[in-house]
């Protein structure tokens, strides 16, 4: 699975920090840090950090 998140939408609420912190960070200034490419081991937490995020910013794709 790939992940896309749009920055314009995002408003640092950190859901997505908080469920899946392997795969999404905030850093100051930088905002929100995320690889694109999700290990397997993490597709549950991508896709609850997706459903948990209140502007719904991140967006899901297959590979
Ligand atoms: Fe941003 Fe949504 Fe995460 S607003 S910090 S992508 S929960």
């Amino acid at each position: 699975m790939r992940i896309v998140v749009d920055l314009t939408r995002c408003q640092g609420y950190a859901q997505c920090v908080f469920l899946a912190p392997e795969v999404f960070q905030l850093h100051g200034e930088e905002g929100l840090l995320y690889s694109s490419a999700v290990p397997d081991d993490q597709l549950e937490r991508v896709r609850q950090a997706a459903a948990a995020c209140p502007v719904q910013a991140i967006l899901l794709g297959e590979e």
